[in-house]
């Protein structure tokens, strides 16, 4: 087993609450009467995904991708790969990517480059978090939760080696 590192909280349950909420008002606002493919990207953003489009009022398809990037640490490989694909096509579709995290930037641009590909008739970003000090590619997001400080971060579906995913709340993770 490994050993239990220290969790600091950054935001709390209530906290991220407020934010999905304020979110939602915004693509309630962009999304009426457009039906929208939203995209969640596995594993990191089902919680996210789940609360956010709860609170949702058009209407909406889901969609899962499954994306390699990080191995068992903190560290990105920088090689990305598609390991479970879309059920079906988004030609000609709103898509809507929800993605956990944004960081190097690298995961999701590749992502959005691989969806534009199938001609999407709009393609945008909802990022819950972002960490633009470490970014290695432009990303245009288009609805942002957080900034975070260039810390690794658990909890609400991000995890550290698989672990922490269920926290409520998300916490920075002490090295
Ligand atoms: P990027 O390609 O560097 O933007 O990293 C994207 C992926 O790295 C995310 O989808 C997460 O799985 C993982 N990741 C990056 N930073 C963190 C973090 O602080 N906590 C948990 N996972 C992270």
């Amino acid at each position: 087993m490994k050993p239990q590192p220290k969790l600091n909280l950054l935001y709390s349950r209530q906290q991220i609450a407020e934010t999905v909420d304020r979110l939602a008002a915004e693509l309630n606002r962009d999304y009426p009467g457009k039906h929208p493919v939203l995209i969640g990207v596995l594993k990191g953003s089902f919680m996210f995904l789940a609360d956010l489009i709860r609170l949702l009022d058009f209407t909406l398809e889901v969609d899962f991708v499954r994306l390699s990037s990080y191995g068992a640490g903190q560290k990105s490989s920088g090689k990305i790969r598609v390991v479970a694909d879309l059920q079906r096509s988004v030609k000609d579709r709103d898509v809507l990517v929800v993605e956990d995290i944004v960081d190097t930037g690298l995961t999701t641009g590749f992502l959005l480059a691989h969806l534009r590909k199938q001609k999407p008739s709009s393609l945008k970003l909802c990022t819950l978090t972002e960490k633009p000090s470490r970014r290695k590619t432009p990303v245009a997001i288009d609805y942002l939760g957080f900034t975070v400080p260039d810390k690794f971060i658990v909890g609400y579906g991000l995890d550290w080696d698989e672990r922490f995913r269920n926290l409520p709340g998300i916490y920075v993770l002490e090295e």
